[in-house]
């Protein structure tokens, strides 16, 4: 696999967002929040975040806090061989994600979503997805947004930016769901989304690009964006 390419300082306040995933969650990720908080407590199955990547994946794909690579195991790419990328701070997440694609030698990338992704001059993908990276984010929503002036330069015109988030405010939560939010809220929890609206989302997305689509599946927004 190819080596992880270097990460510039980020804030502790971001570095929280991604510490959370220890090799020991990551070893209980799929089965426990895929399998089980995604659909009981949040109302959105993995299925319905695994169609979302059949529908946009491209050939070159760009995947931003990728997690345990669940969905980029699974994903139907339009090729046998598609190009990947990997960006995440946390590298005992792309040590993870990358060797589960390992067959498909993905570039791996230590970076701060929140910064400029200093990706390579050349470098364009036809698909970027951020599921459910935008909660892990620290500040508003305006901040958090600044990950959509990060990725488009790299977007080739056409190209898809899809994903999901958990919305605070402006979606349909379930019983478990206001609790479960307040937990993993908490100082050691990986969400960070209690002032999150569906509103403030929309109107960032709405501020950058035309071409968009926004769904609420109980406690998340699923968006769809494509780069004109
Ligand atoms: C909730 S997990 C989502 C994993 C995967 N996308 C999925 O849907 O199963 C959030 C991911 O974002 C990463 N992350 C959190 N904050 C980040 C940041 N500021 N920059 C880059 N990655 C970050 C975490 O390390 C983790 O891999």
């Amino acid at each position: 696999m190819t080596a992880t390419e270097p990460i510039a300082p980020a804030h502790e306040e971001v570095l929280a967002g991604a510490a959370p995933y220890t090799s020991r969650i990551l070893s209980t990720y799929d089965t426990w929040v895929l399998g089980v908080v995604c659909p009981m407590v949040w109302g959105c199955p993995r299925d319905e975040m695994l169609r979302q990547y059949d529908r946009s994946v491209g050939a070159r794909h760009l995947d931003l806090g990728p997690g345990t690579g669940w969905f980029l195991e699974r994903a139907a790419f339009p090729t046998l061989t598609p190009e990947l990328a990997l960006v995440d701070l946390n590298e005992g997440v792309l040590q993870k994600a990358g060797g589960r694609v390992a067959h498909l030698r993905p570039r791996l990338f230590r970076r701060d979503v929140l910064a400029p992704l200093d990706l390579g001059e050349k470098v364009r993908f036809d698909s970027v997805a951020m599921n459910m990276l935008i909660h892990c984010l620290p500040g508003t929503m305006a901040h958090k947004a600044t990950v959509f002036d990060h990725v488009t330069p790299y977007v080739e015109p056409g190209g898809r930016i899809f994903g999901s988030t958990v919305l605070a405010e402006g979606v349909r939560h379930g019983r478990l769901a206001p609790k479960a939010l307040k937990n993993l809220n908490d100082a050691k929890g990986p969400m960070n989304n209690l002032d999150d609206s569906l509103a403030d989302l929309e109107a960032e997305i709405a501020g950058r690009f035309e071409d968009f689509r926004i769904a609420v599946r109980g406690s998340m927004a699923l968006f769809d964006i494509t780069v004109r």
